[in-house]
């Protein structure tokens, strides 16, 4: 599948722009997600992966570690190192690989239209969901460094400035939250929020 941002074509450009964006350690946003994985979470997914961060903090604490991304790079990269990366379309209604814990890192944006029937579908293959999102990165400030951050970060059908900020995020999961049946609680907020989302019956 091919991509239509240049970033999703290349692992190594995509790791450069990362690291400007954040400008902090490249490992530390990835930290604040593995430290949620519980010792129980033997099956994790995580969709949108980019890079294999995740995936090999997994094969290190001997978890089995599935991703999901459309981009042709990231999976040939992840595949080449032995992970099961999978190539798909989220947008498209298909069903997930069941798993104990699934992890949306950056991704959620990507999302805005569709995401009472993604967080559905996340409910429906696991048992919990980590979400870290980008709420205070340069695509929340203003002049040049948002546009060359949102342009750099966007993907098709959403070409659009939009980004979450703290409070829309809240706001987002508080409306969806009844109808979809979670809670919710912020375990860490600093460029990203870290969401820990617990699937409700
Ligand atoms: C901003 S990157 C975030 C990557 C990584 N999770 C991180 O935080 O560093 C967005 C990722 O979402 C993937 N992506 C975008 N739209 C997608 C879609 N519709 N289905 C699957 N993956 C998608 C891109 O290929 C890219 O790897």
């Amino acid at each position: 599948m091919k991509c239509n941002n240049v970033i999703y074509r290349h692992l190594w450009l995509y790791r450069v722009i990362m690291r400007l964006l954040y400008w902090e350690p490249y490992g530390k946003r990835f930290r604040h997600v593995c430290q949620q994985l519980r010792k129980t979470d033997s099956f994790v997914l995580e969709l949108c992966f980019a890079d294999v961060v995740v995936a090999d903090y997994c094969r290190r604490h001997s978890r089995a570690w599935t991703g999901i991304d459309q981009s042709d790079a990231f999976v040939a990269y992840a595949r080449r190192h032995r992970f099961d990366a999978r190539q798909a379309d989220l947008l498209r209604p298909d069903k997930l690989p069941l798993c104990d814990v699934c992890i949306m890192m950056g991704s959620l944006y990507q999302f805005r239209g569709e995401l009472e029937d993604l967080f559905f579908r996340i409910k429906a293959c696991s048992a919990r969901f980590i979400l870290s999102e980008p709420v205070n990165n340069w695509t929340c400030s203003t002049g040049l460094r948002r546009i060359m951050a949102v342009w750099l970060t966007r993907t098709e059908p959403y070409a659009d400035p939009f980004r979450f900020t703290e409070l829309s995020l809240v706001q987002t999961l508080n409306a969806m939250q009844h109808d979809i049946g979670f809670e919710y609680r912020i375990v860490h907020t600093a460029r990203d929020m870290v969401v820990e989302i617990i699937w409700l019956k």
